[in-house]
């Protein structure tokens, strides 16, 4: 007699724990993507050939190669040196790492986008070149910056189900468990779709209206 509990709805904690993690990477990502593509994209931006180039080579190869692959470097090529490095740790330093290549560019196709003559006005009514980015560029590029970040957070709590690979406990990595214990193939890979749709949608909602709100002040 088979007495498996097959309903998803038994198995609720496991896509709640899912839910979890995947948010949990993907804010931890974003958070230092966005500040280390700060970096890069100031890096780029620069005349300095030590901070130029670099930046460059960084970017184009991470942008260049799939996120799948980054992930089992870190993975692997950290725990040469590290043994038994929670994958956790692994998986959030991978989809930093490489958000903060995206996020590079988004930061200066923003920067970009200001037209070179406002900073020539400013600078011919005798602003220095910082007060000149800081007051008059910034503002501007950040109207531009803002909703590609926003998209760059949704992208990632889709582009973090990667990490699966490596045994972080995230939403895939939840509908195989389920998928083992209750023999069903397509049920629970099913409400794990829906949960990633109700996340990104909920979020796109969200992001919407903050903007909406911004380009009214
Ligand atoms: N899936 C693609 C890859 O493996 C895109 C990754 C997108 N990453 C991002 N931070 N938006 O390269």
């Amino acid at each position: 007699e088979n007495t498996q509990n097959t309903s998803m709805l038994h198995y609720w904690s496991y896509f709640a724990k899912g839910i979890g993690y995947t948010l949990l990477i993907t804010l931890i990502a974003v958070f230092f993507g966005v500040l280390l593509g700060a970096i890069f994209a100031l890096g780029r931006l620069s005349k300095k050939k030590i901070f130029h180039y670099p930046s460059v080579w960084y970017i184009e190869f991470v942008r260049g190669t799939p996120l799948m692959i980054q992930v089992m470097f870190v993975y692997f090529g950290i725990g040469l040196l590290w043994n038994n490095i929670p994958a956790f740790f692994a998986g959030v330093v991978a989809v930093a790492l490489n958000s903060a290549a995206y996020v590079a560019e988004i930061i200066r196709g923003g920067i970009d986008s200001v037209p070179n003559g406002q900073i020539e006005a400013a600078r011919s009514l005798g602003m220095s070149k910082t007060d000149a980015m800081r007051t008059i560029v910034l503002p501007q590029a950040v109207k531009i910056i803002w909703p590609s970040l926003g998209n760059e957070f949704i992208s990632l709590i889709k582009e973090s189900s990667i990490v699966s690979i490596i045994g972080v406990t995230d939403l895939i990595y939840q509908l195989r468990a389920v998928q083992a214990a209750t023999y069903r193939g397509v049920a629970p890979i099913a409400v794990a779709m829906v949960i990633y749709f109700i996340l990104t949608f909920t979020l796109s909602r969200i992001l919407n209206r903050a903007e909406r709100k911004m380009q009214h002040d």
